[in-house]
């Protein structure tokens, strides 16, 4: 297959940038929106969907190897300080103690931007300090708790504000702003924009620290075989784990073998490598034994990343007739200890109302506590609460539905890189959500006017985020000379059904029904590049990959069905399931024909990801809208029902795209009314480290949800026509149920969580 170079992709962190990417110099034509679809575009339940229910799906956690030791991390107890001494003769002693690591006899290996692998210097409760591998899960127990650290300890600061001051506890000798200066950005005039406005709105929103919580930890198995190396790792990026173990080890990347075949989300806590997973890496060389590592849940909560709490000061200005005028932002929000995931939040306030005048000042911020990590829309969910608060409030100050103001700042370009978008249907959720939910009819026109004690209210939040994707992105098929289809992509199933959209895409293309084509993925030693499952980029850039490389195997399989027709290729079409003659259709050969003609030849095509449109900005979009309950009594805010209208472009699996938001939504909430990481300020550690304490939503919690999606195929983003949908459903949820408590009970929660006792004060009555 004939390729070329481009520039300009999509990375999962950056957004796009210039780089190089190998693409097809020919894509396959696009499935235009009026296509009839036999098995794409349809609600296919997954196709992994028994084996992941019954137990036979193998994750790592599952992965038993002979004379398997088990490994694990012990970590820092105070937030803040230096080792001076650690003892570990007492663990040694431990029977079956096979090996302790610290950062006196470890290598010295570089991480984050400031660190190393073990570092003396710990900076949050949690910090890594010493690795051991013991023959059993009781003698590793045992050993860690006989490891004696002496600290030096050190003046601590948990809170983003108070690490800005110059007076605060340093945790690297630069300063504890991230880049030592804010991002910022202005267009236009921000004192013109508040000039020309006819009521302005200033406010603070803050917003607490959430974990991922994916229901599995993260957990690897390590085993050499020779200098080969094998691990089975839950990650969100199977290649960058292969490509960083390969580069910390100095090992090729032809004897590195990663494999995640199955795994219970991430969420954005798996997204790159893993220091346990180098420690055990490195173990399982000096031992001769593997080694598998399962993170214990309290671990997973005070090492494993976190979205970032938020400070955010807004202000806004609108004329008389809805025209926003000016938005101001300020934020700052804490990194935790090292640099990993950011607090930056500014895109919202950017990209999503029309407005001339912007300026945004972000800032991230070290503190003593657990790195954060990309989380689930990571930045847009604590924006959005902030900022379409604060347009309900402008919107009230104008005399204007806040729906209606919405609608008049729908932006048609994106105003930042001044050019089109390939699609957008927002206009089309906004209206589409308002008729499911009765907008017009059932919101109380005076905020908090209902009767009591149960409140009830509608509130309105919309969402804007990437999703569109990009290459690099490859995909083999193989025709096997049954008829049957295997697909390979290194892609891996972050949980959202990556399996089940290949397949589905391949028998699109193959004319196939689905249980005919089987898929590979997550297996870096069997197949090709596919891309890091975060951003919500995975089907958007996998998928016309899928379908490129079906297209050639189809073509390819006709020189067959030629064979068995006596003819020349060139006078042979192709329909679903058959080759037919063209000047005689009644002349045919069927797919499984064609298949057997080849004997043991076989048909393997490689595809590839085509480059995105020059000149066009790829977004999703959507709103939600939430209808609450608020016990003015008990200050208990209970969601009744979530209607989520977004454009998404093609949905490729509309069951999975429920899947999506019904996960998303919920979260949210959890997000909106009771998730919160708890410090204990007095000693810098974390109060509530377990799934007890810490409040995710449960079945009990779940409302009516409603979806719709208001797109069609987005052909001008990608030959599919689908964009991204993990994360943009998380996006509104919380802003959209803090609008419905306001339009419920007539005052304004301007912190999340919105709990019991934050309504009840803001009522006056706590
Ligand atoms: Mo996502 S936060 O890019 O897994």
């Amino acid at each position: 297959m004939a390729k070329k170079l481009v520039r300009s992709v999509f990375d999962f962190e950056e957004g796009f940038i210039e780089t190089i990417a190998e693409v097809p110099e020919k894509e396959p034509e696009a499935w235009a929106p009026e296509r009839s679809m036999r098995v794409a575009s349809k609600g296919h339940p997954r196709v992994d969907g028994y084996a992941r229910t019954s137990g036979d799906a193998r994750y790592a956690l599952d992965i038993q190897l002979p004379r398997m030791a088990y490994g694990r991390v012990l970590r820092s107890w105070i937030p803040h300080g230096r080792i001076r001494k650690i003892d570990t003769s007492e663990a040694e002693k431990v029977p079956g103690v096979l090996g302790i690591m610290t950062y006196v006899n470890a290598p010295k290996i570089r991480w984050y931007r400031d660190s190393t692998l073990f570092d003396p210097h710990v900076r949050y409760e949690g910090d890594e300090v010493a690795f051991v591998v013991a023959e059993t899960e009781e003698a590793l127990e045992q050993a860690l708790s006989k490891i004696h650290v002496e600290y030096e300890e050190l003046p601590f600061v948990l809170d983003a504000e108070e690490a800005m001051k110059p007076t605060a506890p340093k945790l690297f000798k630069n300063g504890n702003v991230r880049d030592g200066k804010p991002r910022i950005y202005e267009r236009g005039d921000i004192q013109k924009g508040f000039a020309e406005a006819d009521a302005v709105v200033e406010d603070t929103f803050r917003t607490q620290v959430v974990h991922h919580a994916p229901l599995e930890p993260h957990v690897c198995v390590v085993n050499w075989e020779g200098d080969r190396l094998t691990i089975w790792e839950s990650t969100q990026a199977t290649f960058r784990v292969q490509q960083g173990i390969a580069s910390i080890l100095k090992v090729p990347l032809n004897k590195v073998r990663v494999i995640n075949a199955f795994m219970g989300a991430g969420f954005g806590s798996k997204l790159g490598i893993e220091k346990h997973t180098v420690m055990a890496a490195l173990m399982a060389r000096q031992i001769g034994r593997p080694v598998k590592v399962v993170t214990p849940r309290k671990d997973e909560f005070l090492s494993m990343g976190n979205r970032p709490a938020s400070v955010q000061k807004l202000k806004v200005g609108a004329k008389k007739d809805g025209t926003l005028t000016a938005i101001s932002l300020w934020s700052v929000g804490p990194g935790g200890a090292y640099r990993s995931g950011s607090a930056y939040l500014g895109t919202p306030a950017r990209e999503m109302y029309k407005c001339a005048n912007v300026r945004t000042e972000e800032y991230t911020v070290y503190v003593n506590t657990g790195p954060a990590r990309a989380m689930r829309a990571p930045g847009h969910v604590q924006a959005f609460f902030a900022l379409d608060s604060i347009l309900d409030e402008l919107a009230e100050k104008i005399g204007m539905d806040p729906l209606d103001f919405r609608m008049a700042n729908i932006a048609e370009i994106d105003q930042v890189r001044k050019r089109p978008y390939t699609s957008k249907r927002l206009k089309e959720a906004y209206e589409a959500g308002a008729r499911a939910i009765g907008w017009y009819e059932r919101r109380n026109k005076v905020p908090g006017s209902g009767k009591g004690p149960l409140k009830r209210g509608l509130g309105v939040a919309s969402q804007i985020w990437g999703g569109g994707g990009g290459p690099p992105a490859f995909a083999t098929v193989e025709i096997n000379r049954d008829g049957t289809v295997v697909v390979h992509s290194g892609s891996q199933d972050i949980g959202t059904g990556t399996r089940t959209i290949v397949a589905q895409v391949a028998a699109e293309e193959l004319g196939l029904d689905l249980d005919r084509v089987s898929v590979v993925i997550g297996d870096t030693a069997l197949c090709p590049y596919g891309p890091t499952s975060g951003g919500s980029i995975t089907a958007a850039s996998l998928t016309p990959a899928v379908q490129a490389a079906a297209v050639e195997a189809r073509e390819r399989l006709k020189d067959y069905a030629a064979a068995v027709l006596g003819v020349e290729p060139e006078r042979v079409s192709y329909e679903p399931g058959r080759y037919y003659l063209t000047e005689d259709p009644s002349k045919s050969v069927s797919f499984e024909e064609a298949a057997r003609k080849m004997g043991n030849n076989m048909v393997v095509t490689t595809g590839a990801r085509g480059p995105n449109p020059k000149g066009y900005t790829i977004n999703s979009f959507g709103a939600q809208f939430a209808e609450v309950e608020v016990d003015v009594e008990t200050g208990k805010v209970r969601v009744l029902k979530i209607v989520a209208a977004h454009d998404i472009g093609r949905a490729i699996n509309p069951l999975t795209v429920r899947s999506q938001f019904e996960g998303g939504i919920i979260m949210g909430m959890g997000y909106a009314l009771t998730e919160e990481r708890w410090l204990d300020p007095q000693v810098g550690r974390q109060v509530n480290p377990n799934l007890h304490e810490y409040k995710v939503p449960t079945l009990a919690d779940i409302p009516e949800i409603e979806v719709i999606i208001v797109s069609e195929a987005d052909t001008k983003a990608n030959t599919v026509g689908g964009k991204g949908i993990g994360e943009p459903c998380i996006i509104p949820t919380a802003a959209a149920i803090a609008n419905a408590v306001y339009n419920a009970i007539g005052v304004r929660v301007k912190e999340l969580p919105i709990t019991p006792d934050r309504v009840l004060r803001a009522l006056g009555k706590a």
